[in-house]
């Protein structure tokens, strides 16, 4: 979840650019990311990230049984870059955000934003509304080119904070031997018993959830599947780059454009006259 996030880590976004919830969120699904290449200053535009996955799909719950996929997301955007204040969307906006609770990710972090646990079907794509900053206000943002990460993911992570596995995860054998025996445990789920060349036995714990696929009497290598993977989720991340654009600058380079063409046409006009007078001079 998004708050173990926060709980966990100072900064979402790693020194090597990953984003954390891929620390427990072990599978990889794609997630997209859709800016504007510019803003203005002190401008509300929209941020979408797309967490895409087969609509209505089921995953594995905490009790072992199946339900629906929730997703949820964070965006690390530039300094100065927030959550677009209500009063400012406009009403398209204001539809496409609706009982979507977006979140600075701390109190010092206005930058960065998470949202979730948010219902799978309703939600593959998130609406983020963002407020550019103005550098004429404020002296430490300046113009120019940016980058804007984002993480989406959908379904069930693999690992809780305490460093346990999820039922979400395929369970293996840690050892190499024969199934000795299984039995049903009281919550769901089983137990295996693994019995060594040396004789020892070990015995796997296996949550309510992934289908065991092992039988009695089977012999078994280390790391061998005892179970199928249930996991139908993943997280993903994108990064993509967006300009804050100083408007005054693209009004000179269109007064520019103008100039030039401008005194190209003039450069024309004189090459005619000239040739008008050269061929006056040639009748006398
Ligand atoms: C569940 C998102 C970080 C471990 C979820 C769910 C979402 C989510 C949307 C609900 C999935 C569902 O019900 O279908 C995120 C995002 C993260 C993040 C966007 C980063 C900002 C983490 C971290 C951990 C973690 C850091 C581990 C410390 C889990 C686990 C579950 C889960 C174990 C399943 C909980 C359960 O149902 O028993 N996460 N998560 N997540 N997340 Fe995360």
């Amino acid at each position: 979840y998004p708050f173990w996030a926060q709980a966990a880590y100072e900064n979402p976004r790693e020194p090597t650019g990953r984003i954390v919830c891929a620390n427990c969120h072990l599978a990889a699904k794609p997630t997209e990311l859709e800016v504007p290449q510019s803003v203005k200053p002190d401008t509300v535009f929209k941020a979408v990230v797309k967490i895409p996955y087969e609509q209505g799909a089921q995953q594995v719950l905490g009790d072992g049984s199946k339900g629906p996929l929730n997703v949820g997301a964070v965006m690390v955007l530039p300094e100065g870059f927030t959550l677009a204040p209500q009063d400012r969307l406009s009403e398209e906006l204001q539809e496409e955000t609706k009982g979507v609770y977006i979140q600075p990710y701390a109190e010092d972090k206005q930058n960065i934003l998470i949202v979730g646990p948010l219902a799978g079907d309703d939600h593959q794509e998130i609406v983020f509304p963002i407020l550019s900053p103005n550098p004429a206000a404020d002296k430490s943002v300046n113009y120019g080119k940016y980058s804007i990460h984002a993480g989406g993911n959908r379904g069930r992570g693999q690992v809780y904070p305490t460093g346990e596995k999820s039922n979400n995860n395929i369970f293996t054998a840690s050892t190499a031997g024969v199934i000795s025996e299984i039995s049903a445990s009281d919550a769901g789920g089983y137990q295996v018993a693994i019995q060594t060349a040396a004789g020892e036995t070990v015995t796997e714990s296996i949550p309510a959830g992934p289908e065991l696929l092992v039988s009695q009497g089977q012999s078994v290598a280390e790391g061998d599947a005892l179970t199928s993977n249930p996991n139908v989720g993943g997280f993903g991340q994108h990064d993509t780059e967006i300009v804050l654009q100083n408007p005054t600058r693209v009004l000179f380079l269109i007064v520019f454009f103008i100039g030039i063409m401008l005194s190209q046409t003039m450069l024309v006009l004189k090459k005619k006259q000239i040739e008008k007078v050269q061929a006056a001079e040639m009748n006398f």
